[in-house]
């Protein structure tokens, strides 16, 4: 088997999700979130998937920069902060801007430059991610990112993977689909995907029916597993 194609979960894979609450607990302005931000980021990035599980389940989809804002608000009122509307525009403000991984902007090259279609495919809408590999700059070493938008459903819905093949083309296994959510991972190996899990957090195996190929401490080694599958 050959990788033809490598794709990329985008939150949390190539973007530092906790990075939004990390830095607003950094500034002077927001002294409530040096003992809350782990537990506050934790809460956001839980309720914003939740969401999107149950609105691709009960068909209300939304799309992703509500879900993002309705899961900050519950994760801020748990935490006590539901009453700050500037840490609340902060966060999201941040949110738009998330670093990429330090390791991305190599990882991307390199397949390039080994001659590998790459891409995004995210629940993100297609102006936030826009947003996202722009202040990462890593814009020039995608083929092109993919949204849910297009399909009007979030992951992990068959329809959302399909959008790789009818982009990209070839057969699902030439499809090296990457992702640090072990239930997107999960999902995407059962649609058919050769998959890595990037898991920086050491989080156990999520106990769904498909299984990741390959599980990895961070985005370093892909270059080498496409070339070598
Ligand atoms: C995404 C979410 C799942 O980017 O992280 O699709």
């Amino acid at each position: 088997m050959t990788i033809k194609t490598c794709i990329f979960d985008a939150y949390g894979t190539l973007f530092d999700v906790t990075a939004a609450a990390r830095q607003a607990a950094a500034e002077p302005e927001f002294p409530a979130l040096a003992s809350t931000w782990a537990t506050l980021a934790r809460d956001w990035r839980n309720k914003q998937l939740q969401y999107t599980w149950l609105r691709a389940v009960t068909g209300d989809h939304a799309d992703f920069w509500q879900v993002t804002q309705e899961g900050l608000d519950w994760a801020l009122e748990a935490a006590d902060l539901g009453a700050d509307p500037a840490l609340r525009q902060r966060l999201l403000d941040l949110y738009w801007n998330l670093a990429a991984y330090a390791e991305v902007p190599a990882m991307l090259r390199a397949l390039k430059d080994a001659g590998y279609q790459t891409g995004i495919l995210s629940n993100g809408s297609p102006d936030m991610l826009s947003g996202a590999v722009n202040s990462a700059g890593i814009g020039d070493l995608l083929d092109d990112v993919l949204s849910v938008e297009s399909v009007g459903i979030f992951k992990p819905a068959a329809a959302v993977y399909d959008l790789v093949g009818q982009r990209f083309g070839g057969t699902k296994a030439e499809v090296l689909f990457v992702s640090s959510n072990g239930w997107d991972a999960g999902c995407a190996a059962r649609y058919g995907f050769t998959t890595a899990w990037v898991n920086r957090a050491q989080e156990p195996m999520d106990r769904l029916p498909g299984r990741p190929d390959h599980i990895l401490a961070d985005l370093s080694p892909i270059p080498q597993i496409a070339a070598t599958r």
